[in-house]
């Protein structure tokens, strides 16, 4: 690891604009242009330009504060600024490389509330990538414990930009995304938000993070957080005749936004900036802006891929719950031996077996089981506060049975905890759940929180449950037990400072497919937007589209073709990723399911081949450790030819590429199994052209061989 950290006092230019004298702070490369001063008002403002173009125009910062006559937004004077400059390059446990740089230059302004000499630090760092910049109120006298009102940070655009947005809402972020210019927000509003089991939206013009913008000019503007801790999450409302976005936090149950106790820090605001889209997808700012793993040995933290018991519940194939009996359940009290089973129950240990020898002869590292603790036949819609016990398995699974099992076909089991958003209840159980996993072989929990909140009244994404979210990871991460979880606030790069965070959901997975359906363009937006913050449990790998194929009573269609959902396994980057459908979907379609065996989990390096949000992404991957790589295209809405050269191979060395491309006649819609697979020999210096339907796309495994093997092979 290399280490820099000086100051260097040249770092900042004074500039007199208006006679309020400015600092300016550049990128490492001199590109990114950071301007902060204060206003006549004494109220802090910075703005951003990118290679002389401005990115972000004069935008307020501070806050008001509750039931306090003193606000933290004008009335300041500087009373000192330090600069330095950091760069070191960190490996991290799992990614899409093995080295990430964290080179930036960073000013730290303290501020005087000079009305009620409060002191108050804005920190900004200055990445070649784009900014960030958070709040700090050091231990003082005049500023102990305090409640924020509102934080008035703004992000004035300087212009009416093509957004790709989600509703502002402060429970859910399953939606699909809707791409319009920043003042269609508002008409288009009430059409976005569609229907969850747990949603609170607030304005016609309220958007979520990670938002990803594209101005006229051909600049690509990321907005989102890092470092969420002891805090509530921040959407953004528009002021559609300025265009001009305000943070707003997420309350908390009483309306409140966060409690803050001196001394205290924010999570940081960022703005990723290119001109090229690939550069938002490569960039690792959010992850830089986190502090180090706090684990230190994170030896037993392993990518994983798995299978599950899991998509037959999701369509209704089969059942969480165990009987259809009882109307209502009391954990202790209920007797489920005297319950009819209701045929339908998909935990039972046969069923779990069959999954368990899949996983072992294709070579999976895990399969999830979902219901198989009691509780399931009245988990939702009663806001229960004793739901789960997570520990008690139904009377058809046998918990040992199937750890020996599993054990024996070198298998892993994968724990599931609904907490049916009854968080108290959850709390009250952690050890005993996280210790009954660790006796049984299980060192990977899926969690999930549908419905709303219990505490009644909490919102998904305030401060009260950011600190939930927080203290079930930390807790994991002590009982050496890797956390996957759904439903949960957005991930905003805490996964550098506990690597164990190994997937979250936090978006509109591939289960709104049996749901539905979700737009044929979705998987080209993720990247640019959820996966910011960090990976996503996305569940790829549907080959049957037609649900009702699995479930007579479920018409939902997934929109996607089987050559799409290979690339997902390249393009939406996570070290937990699962083959989601049915093994005897796969069975039918073996070919195409080599892919998904082959494709690796940890990468070395990640090429960013094409990018364009909602349109179309192409990245290559080289597997951690081998020389195996692994491309993946998806498309957006209309068919595309991709045009992709190899060069980023060893040019000494020959290699079979095997295509799973979208057939001349797929279509994502009526045609979506149809595709072609095709072996060629191709070298650094081979070129493809290759055609993908409309929410199609296609995967490329890449090995290297020598001259007999590819003797009777085609070159490319
Ligand atoms: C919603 C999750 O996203 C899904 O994966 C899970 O199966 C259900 N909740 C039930 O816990
Ligand atoms: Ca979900």
């Amino acid at each position: 690891m290399t280490l820099k950290r000086f100051f260097i006092i040249l770092l900042i230019f004074q500039l007199s604009i208006n006679g309020i004298v400015a600092q300016q702070l550049l990128s490492p490369d001199k590109n990114m242009a950071l301007t902060f001063s204060l206003n006549d008002n004494g109220i802090p403002v910075y703005q951003i330009s990118f290679k002389n173009a401005l990115v972000i125009k004069k935008s307020k910062l501070g806050f008001i504060l509750k039931n306090d006559e003193n606000n933290l937004f004008d009335n300041f004077a500087i009373s000192n600024t330090e600069t330095s400059t950091f760069d070191e390059t960190w490996q991290p446990v799992w990614g899409e490389e093995n080295q990430i740089r964290n080179h930036y230059n960073e000013m730290a302004v303290t501020l005087n509330h000079q009305k009620s000499n409060r002191q108050m630090i804005i920190r900004f760092r200055v990445f070649n990538d784009g900014v960030g910049f958070r709040y700090e109120f050091p231990e003082q006298d005049n500023l102990g414990h305090f409640v924020i009102e509102d934080e008035k940070t703004q992000f004035a655009m300087t212009g009416n930009h093509t957004a790709f947005w989600i509703p502002g809402d402060y429970d859910t972020q399953e939606y699909d995304y809707t791409e319009s210019r920043l003042s269609e927000i508002r008409k288009l509003m009430t059409n976005s938000i569609t229907d969850n089991l747990s949603q609170t939206t607030f304005s016609h013009t309220g958007v979520q993070t990670s938002l990803m913008l594209k101005t006229d000019e051909g600049l690509y503007i990321n907005i989102h957080e890092a470092a969420l801790i002891d805090y509530s999450v921040m959407h953004l409302d528009l002021d559609d005749k300025n265009m001009v976005f305000e943070a707003w936090l997420t309350p908390d149950v009483k309306g409140d936004r966060p409690y803050m106790i001196a001394p205290a820090i924010t999570p940081w605001r960022t703005i990723i900036v290119s001109d090229d889209a690939r550069d938002i997808l490569a960039s690792r700012l959010t992850y830089n802006l986190n502090e180090p793993s706090k684990i230190e040995n994170t030896s037993w933290i392993k990518p994983l891929k798995y299978i599950g018991v899991w998509w037959e519940m999701i369509t209704g194939k089969s059942s969480w719950a165990y009987t259809d009996d009882l109307k209502a359940v009391k954990l202790g009290v209920t007797d489920y031996r005297k319950a009819t089973p209701n045929g339908k129950h998909g935990a039972t240990t046969e069923h779990v077996k069959e999954y368990i020898d899949f996983a072992h002869k294709h070579g999976f590292d895990g399969v999830l089981v979902e219901g198989w603790n009691i509780g399931w036949e009245d988990w939702f819609g009663h806001s229960k506060d004793y739901v789960f016990d997570f520990v008690t398995p139904y009377p058809d699974f046998d918990v040992d049975e199937l750890q020996e099992y599993a054990k024996t076909r070198n298998v892993q089991m994968i724990m599931h905890h609904e907490t049916s958003s009854s968080v108290r209840n959850y709390e009250r159980h952690m050890d005993k759940a996280y210790r009954f996993m660790k006796d049984h072989g299980y060192h990977a929990v899926k969690s999930g929180y549908v419905g709303d909140i219990l505490p009644r009244g909490e919102n998904h994404y305030s401060q009260w449950m950011v600190n939930h979210y927080q203290y079930a990871l930390e807790k994991a991460a002590d009982y050496n037990i890797m956390l996957n979880a759904h439903e949960a606030v957005r991930p905003t790069g805490i996964a550098r400072t506990y690597p164990n965070l190994i997937s979250n959901e936090s978006a509109r997975g591939t289960e709104y497919q049996a749901f539905g359906g979700s737009k044929e363009n979705h998987v080209t937006v993720l990247p640019f937007t959820r996966l910011i913050g960090g990976p996503m449990d996305y569940t790829p790998g549907i080959f049957e589209m037609d649900i009702s194929k699995l479930n007579p009573d479920n018409h939902s269609h997934v929109n996607s073709t089987i050559a799409n959902q290979l690339a997902l396994y390249v393009t939406m980057y996570s070290p937990l990723q699962m083959a989601a459908d049915l093994p005897e979907n796969y069975n039918r379609f073996l070919d195409a399911f080599q892919f998904i065996k082959d494709v690796g989990m940890d990468w070395e390096k990640s090429v960013y081949i094409e990018a364009e949000p909602g349109s179309y992404i192409t990245i290559a991957r080289k597997e951690k450790g081998t020389n195996n790589w692994f491309i993946g295209n998806v498309n957006g809405k209309t068919n595309r030819v991709s045009n992709i050269k190899f060069d980023f191979l060893d040019n000494d060395k020959v290699y079979i590429a095997t295509v799973y491309a979208d057939a001349k006649d797929a279509d994502y819609k009526v045609n979506p199994q149809a595709y072609i697979i095709k072996k060629f020999k191709i070298t650094s210096k081979s070129k493809l052209s290759q055609q993908s339907v409309a929410g199609g796309g296609y995967a490329i495994s890449i090995f290297e061989s020598n001259k007999t093997e590819t003797k009777s092979l085609k070159k490319l």
